[in-house]
């Protein structure tokens, strides 16, 4: 079997804000139609990450290369192959979740035809007909991130990244934000996806656990149990037994 593609690649990426270490030299891998967990606690560097990878922000050291290119040039071609949904505040409040959607279509360029047939099927995965001329500021938190994440699919990326697109859902949301994932991946997109919840590391093909800015295992969460002994689904028992050998 050949070896998987390698689609997002950051290697050795150091990153400071003043005296604060946001990143200590990460790298990894995120190959062609897995879904990627940035898995770690509040504060390891998940957003920075994601940044670099978006090519919103540049490393102080280190390289992060997505589909063979820099995503950070500013005529980079991976840069439309790219989607982001944002933690937060990624939508304008007082648009309607149609006038969001124009929005968006009309700063990636989709012409009116194309753009109807998008709208016509992002509105219909996300369940978010109904609400097309609600406010976006009057959505639920679901709802608000099932519009992000139509909005960042909208331009057909290849690449998805999402920064913590189930913080702040409620469970049924949130198997539903699941659900409509993996429907995304069975397309053949790739997609990273970070996330406080130790319990969603095992909706991962793999993951890679952060902790004050650093990488400290990467691997299929199955795996990573099993390496520390620990039965599969209880992924935080993973975390903590890989912080305390590092305390030790
Ligand atoms: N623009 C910034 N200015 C100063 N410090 C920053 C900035 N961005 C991030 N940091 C700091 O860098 C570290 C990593 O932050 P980051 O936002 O990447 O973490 P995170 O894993 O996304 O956390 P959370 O789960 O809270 O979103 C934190 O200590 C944070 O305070
Ligand atoms: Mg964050």
């Amino acid at each position: 079997m050949s070896a998987p593609e390698v689609e997002l690649e950051m290697s050795g990426v150091r990153r400071a804000f003043g005296a604060t270490q946001a990143l200590r030299g990460v790298s990894l891998a995120v190959h062609q139609g897995e879904v990627y967990g940035l898995v770690g606690p509040d504060g390891a560097g998940k957003t920075t990450a994601i940044r670099m990878l978006s090519g919103l922000m540049l490393p102080d050291a280190g390289s992060v290369r997505v589909l063979g290119a820099d995503p950070a040039h500013p005529r980079s071609p991976v840069r439309e192959q790219l989607g982001l949904v944002p933690q937060r505040n990624s939508l304008y409040g007082d648009l309607s979740v149609d006038e969001n959607l124009k929005f968006f279509a009309r700063l990636f360029g989709l012409n009116s035809a194309d753009f109807a047939s998008r709208r016509e099927r992002l509105l219909s995965i996300t369940r978010l007909e109904r609400f097309a001329d609600r406010r976006a500021d009057a959505l639920s938190g679901g709802m608000y991130k099932k519009l992000a994440l139509a909005c960042a699919l909208l331009h057909r990326p290849r690449v998805l990244l999402l920064d913590e697109p189930t913080n702040g859902v409620d469970p049924v949301s949130r198997r539903e934000l699941w659900e409509l994932l993996y429907g995304l991946v069975h397309e053949g997109m790739t997609l990273v996806v970070s996330t406080p919840y130790m319990d969603e590391a095992s909706r991962c093909h793999r993951v890679g656990l952060l902790y004050a800015g650093e990488v400290i295992a990467e691997g299929a969460p199955r795996e990573l149990a099993r390496a520390q002994g620990v039965a599969p689904g209880n992924f935080e028992a993973v975390f903590l037994e890989l912080i305390r050998g590092r305390a030790a």
